[in-house]
């Protein structure tokens, strides 16, 4: 188990840097681009523990996926049916967008699969997506009564249906229009409020007719094959590691922090507004379109933060960055409360629970919900032992805890940053020597 030294910035956070590419979107690419008639170039993939769980999935369903360099890959698709039986089980690691999106796939293939991972993925409820794909006609084994991994699928034959999620998850709805490619007929899925639309967005991107009903409601059609074309895709840096930076470049006095290229899909970006509310400046420049998705450069300066409650549709908007947002609800002047947010104790931990009990180490006054938080500020944050219960964003949040805290700060199980942003730890030591 590998550790990290966090210790107070000696200096204010300065200059521009480009966080790692967006994994939401690293995912779904390297899960559709074997699906079309022709070749793709992926610029700018994240290279991570968890992308390289789904590239070794699809290669073992006999996708063509070649690496260029550190950086690009190159994709000889043969079609939407082209998948092959897999030898063997498809390991996901501990990666729920690789099962979930994946298990849309799986659901589509006249053949048999089995998709697990690690104890911790074993641990995370599928349910949810077995449900749906089960009402499309897929045939689907899964442990503890159709719960928990691993999964088996014998699939093929889909048809359409109309579904409602019961809480907005992006997996979930990616998994179904997936699935949805392979139906007989139209796929409608409504969620409760809007999550991240990458799917959306990169099957329109492939010619998929893919229409937003409400906010809320997208339906597919299922195409007779994607389209034949050369497809070239730039992957954005991922806001959801550029959060870190946006918190630490705030909380640190007289920084001024430059993030480059930072994908801004709008069911990303809850983060902004709920720190905007709570007194936060921020500015992006270069605003552009790349592949359909928002992107654009983002500096953000340090400032006095006062409290503000955070739940409902914020929630899904910045559901991965509720670590990041208690450290810095930590030093806002006032109660801040998050409600709502019953999915973050189904995350990679109970981040509602492993949340609490770290940032406590570090003198943080925050108290347990059964949907969220409460917690008081401004604190000065000491120096502690703690430990990562093996999720990538707690890790992270707890080195910048460790930046604007006395004292040294020791995370334990630091390797679990692989998962999203290998080079993390440099970075941050680089932005803040
Ligand atoms: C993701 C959706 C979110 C998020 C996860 C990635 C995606 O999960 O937490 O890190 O790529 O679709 P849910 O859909 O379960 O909320």
């Amino acid at each position: 188990m590998s550790e990290f030294f966090s210790r107070a910035a000696p200096n204010p956070l300065r200059g521009a840097i480009r966080v790692p590419a967006d994994k939401s979107i690293t995912h779904r690419a390297l899960m559709l681009a074997p699906l079309l008639n022709g070749k793709t170039r992926i610029e700018n993939f994240l290279d991570s523990e968890t992308t390289r769980a789904t590239l070794n999935c699809m290669r073992a369903m006999g996708a063509d996926i070649q690496e260029i360099d550190a950086h690009t890959l190159r994709v000889h698709g043969r079609g939407l049916r082209s998948l092959q039986e897999p030898r063997d089980v498809l390991y996901c690691l501990g990666s729920g967008t690789t099962i979930r999106l994946l298990s849309g796939i799986c659901a589509g293939q006249h053949f048999l699969s089995v998709l697990d991972g690690t104890p911790a993925l074993k641990r995370r409820p599928m349910g949810r997506i077995v449900e749906p794909l089960k009402q499309m006609g897929a045939t689907i084994l899964a442990r503890d009564n159709d719960r928990f991994p691993p999964l088996v699928f014998r699939g093929g034959a889909l048809r359409g249906i109309e579904y409602a999620l019961p809480v907005a998850s992006a997996q979930v709805k990616s998994a179904i229009l997936f699935a949805g490619l392979f139906a007989d007929s139209p796929t409608t899925v409504h969620e409760p409020a809007p999550s991240r639309d990458h799917t959306e967005r990169m099957l329109r991107a492939l010619g998929v007719d893919v229409s937003r009903l409400t906010e809320n409601s997208a339906r597919v059609v299922p195409p007779q094959r994607l389209e034949t074309r050369d497809w070239s895709l730039g992957i954005p840096a991922d806001f959801s590691s550029a959060a870190f930076f946006i918190v630490a470049a705030l909380l640190v006095k007289n920084s001024e922090l430059c993030l480059e290229n930072v994908g801004l899909n709008p069911g990303r970006i809850g983060l902004f507004d709920a720190l905007t509310r709570m007194g936060a400046t921020f500015k992006i420049e270069n605003q552009r379109a790349e592949n359909d998705e928002p992107v654009g450069d983002i500096i953000v300066s340090s400032g006095e933060l006062r409290a503000s409650d955070v739940g409902g549709s914020d929630v899904p908007r910045m559901i991965d960055e509720f670590p990041i947002f208690a450290v810095a609800a930590t030093q806002a002047v006032g109660e801040t409360r998050v409600r709502d947010a019953q999915e973050l104790r189904i995350k990679e931990s109970d981040r509602v629970a492993t949340v609490a009990q770290e940032l406590r180490k570090m003198g943080a006054q925050l108290e347990e919900q059964e949907d969220g938080f409460v917690i008081a500020g401004p604190t000065k944050l000491r120096g502690a032992r703690v430990n990562s219960h093996n999720d990538h964003r707690l890790a992270m949040s707890l080195a910048v805890a460790g930046v604007i805290a006395e004292g040294e700060t020791i995370i334990e199980g630091w390797e679990c940053v692989a998962d999203s942003f290998p080079n993390f730890g440099e970075m941050l030591l680089q932005v803040s020597r």
